[in-house]
C-alpha cells in the first residue's frame, strides 16, 4: 500500500487533478498543497453540486481529511478567507481543517497591482497570467524581501518591513508603469484585521508530516498548475513562478524525497493551455469549439477560454521523466466521444532542417520552429459518459487508452469519464479505495 502519493498535472494545468485528488484522499489523513497559490482552480462535482477550490486543497471535502498548506505555497490572506466563506455559504466548513506553514509568503495587494501593471505594459510579450500576484510574490521570496505568515507575529517589525516594501513597489508602479501608488495604511490595516485568523491557522507542517509518516498514515500531495508551467522545466517564460513538478512537493512541504512512494501524473485525453506560450498541437476553429464546448474549457479561476489541442506525447514523455511518474490518470475521455478521428502527436518535425525529434525544444524560438507529427486513430462515436468499468468502454476507446500506455510505457490507473465524483474507471487497487 502506498502511503505518500504525489498527484500532479502532467501537461499545462487544468488536467482535472482536483477530482483525482478527491478520490484518493478518501482515506487520507492529510492533503498537502506545496506550491502555487490561488491562481489554481480545481473544480469538483459532488452529488451534482459544483465546488471550485483555489488555494484550499481538493481532498479536504472528505470529513476526516486535514488540509495542509506547505511552505512552497503563496497565500493571499483575503483570497483564503474569502474562499473559506464561500464554501461556508455552500454548507462546507473547512476553517478548522486547514493548517498553514508559517513560512508561506503573503500575496499582498501590491503584488496583484504589479502583476496587472506588467501584463498591461508588456504588449506582445505578456504571459497571460491569472493576475493574482503570484509572480511578484515569488520574486520577493527569492529576492529575500518577502513577508511570511509567521512575520505577522511581530506586528511592529511587520509594519516597518511593509513600509519599506511598499516604498519599493510604489517607486516602480508610479515611475516605471505610470500607475497609481498603493496605500500603505490601508494595506497594513487590512492585513492586521485578519492577522490573528492567519496566525491561529499556522503549524509546523514538516513536523506534522514527519509524525504522519512515522505512523504510516496516508498523505496526498496535491500539485497545482502543470509540469509544462514549471518555472524551471516548463515553456519559459510562459510559465508560472513555482516548481509544479514533483521536486516541488519536497521543497514545498519539508518532506524529504525518499519519503514519497508514488507519483501519479494526471493527463487530459487531449490538451489545453490557458494564457500565452508554446502549444504545438493546438487546434482552431471547429475543433477548438468542439473541445471547448464539450470539455467546458473555461478557466475556473479567471473564466478565460482555454486553448485546446491534441494529446502531445513528446511533451508528456518529457513530463514523465522530469517527475518520475509511477503511472497516469487519464481524464475527460468522454469529451472525445463525438470525434470521427483522434490524433496523437508522436514526434516533432523541425521546420528549419526538416529533421524529426522526440525532444522538447529548449527555447521559445525552438518551439516556434517545430510542428507536430501525428498518428491518427479512429474515434468511437458513442457515449462513454459515466462508464465505470474498462470492459464497458467501446473497443476503439480502449485502443486509444492502450496506445497511450504503449507510447508512455506507463500504466493508466484511473480513467475519468465525466465530471462527477462517481464517473471513474479504477484500473488497479493500489490505493485500497
Ligand atoms: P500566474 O501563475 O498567474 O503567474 O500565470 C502564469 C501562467 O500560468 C499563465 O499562462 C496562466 O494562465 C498559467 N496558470 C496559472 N495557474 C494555472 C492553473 O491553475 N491552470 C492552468 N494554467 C494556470
Amino acid at each position: 500500500m502506498y502511503k505518500n502519493i504525489i498527484i500532479l498535472g502532467a501537461q499545462w494545468g487544468d488536467e482535472g487533478k482536483g477530482k483525482i485528488v478527491d478520490l484518493l484522499t478518501q482515506k487520507a489523513k492529510y492533503v498537502v498543497r506545496y506550491q502555487g497559490g490561488h491562481n489554481a482552480g480545481h473544480t469538483l462535482v459532488v452529488e451534482g453540486k459544483k465546488i471550485i477550490l483555489h488555494i484550499i486543497p481538493s481532498g479536504i471535502l472528505h470529513k476526516n481529511v486535514i488540509g495542509l498548506l506547505g511552505n512552497g505555497v503563496v497565500i493571499s490572506p483575503f483570497g483564503l478567507i474569502d474562499e473559506i466563506k464561500k464554501l461556508e455559504q455552500q454548507g462546507i466548513f473547512v476553517k478548522d481543517k486547514i493548517l498553514i506553514s508559517e513560512h508561506c509568503f503573503l500575496i499582498l495587494p501590491y503584488h496583484v497591482r504589479m502583476d496587472i501593471a506588467r501584463e498591461r505594459n508588456s504588449g506582445m510579450s505578456s504571459i497571460g497570467t491569472t493576475k493574482r500576484g503570484i509572480g511578484p510574490t515569488y520574486e520577493d521570496k527569492i529576492a529575500r524581501r518577502g513577508v511570511r505568515i509567521g512575520d505577522l507575529r511581530n506586528k511592529d517589525n511587520f509594519s516597518v518591513n511593509l513600509k519599506k516594501i511598499i516604498k519599493y513597489y510604489n517607486y516602480q508602479l508610479v515611475n516605471f508603469y505610470k500607475e497609481k501608488p498603493v496605500n500603505y495604511n490601508n494595506i497594513l490595516k487590512d492585513v492586521m484585521d485578519v492577522s490573528d485568523i492567519l496566525i491561529d491557522m499556522t503549524a509546523d507542517i514538516p513536523n506534522i508530516l514527519y509524525s504522519a509518516i512515522e505512523c504510516n498514515q496516508l498523505i496526498v500531495f496535491e500539485g497545482a498548475q502543470g509540469t509544462l508551467l514549471d518555472i524551471d522545466h516548463g515553456t519559459y517564460p510562459y510559465v508560472t513562478s513555482s516548481n509544479s513538478t514533483s521536486g516541488g512537493a519536497s521543497t514545498g512541504s519539508g518532506v524529504g524525497p525518499l519519503n514519497f512512494d508514488y507519483i501519479l501524473g494526471v493527463v487530459k485525453a487531449y490538451a489545453t493551455r490557458v494564457g500565452f506560450g508554446p502549444f504545438p498541437t493546438e487546434v482552431f476553429n471547429e475543433l477548438d469549439n468542439y473541445f471547448c464546448n464539450y470539455g467546458s474549457e473555461f478557466g475556473s479561476t479567471t473564466g478565460r477560454r482555454r486553448r485546446t489541442g491534441w494529446l502531445d506525447m513528446v511533451a508528456l514523455k518529457r513530463s514523465i521523466r522530469i517527475n518520475s511518474l509511477s503511472s497516469l490518470a487519464l481524464t475527460k475521455l468522454d469529451v472525445l466521444d463525438r470525434l470521427k478521428e483522434i490524433k496523437i502527436c508522436i514526434a516533432y518535425k523541425n521546420l528549419k532542417n526538416n529533421s524529426i525529434t522526440v525532444d522538447t525544444p529548449f527555447s521559445i524560438e525552438g518551439w516556434n520552429e517545430i510542428e507536430p507529427i501525428y498518428e491518427t486513430l479512429s474515434g468511437w462515436n458513442e457515449s462513454t459518459l459515466g462508464i465505470t468499468s474498462l470492459s464497458k468502454l467501446p473497443l476503439l476507446a480502449r485502443n486509444y487508452i492502450k496506445r497511450i500506455e504503449e507510447i508512455t510505457k506507463l500504466p493508466i490507473d484511473f480513467i475519468s469519464t465525466g465530471p462527477d465524483r462517481k464517473d471513474i474507471i479504477k484500473l488497479n487497487n493500489l490505493f485500497n479505495i
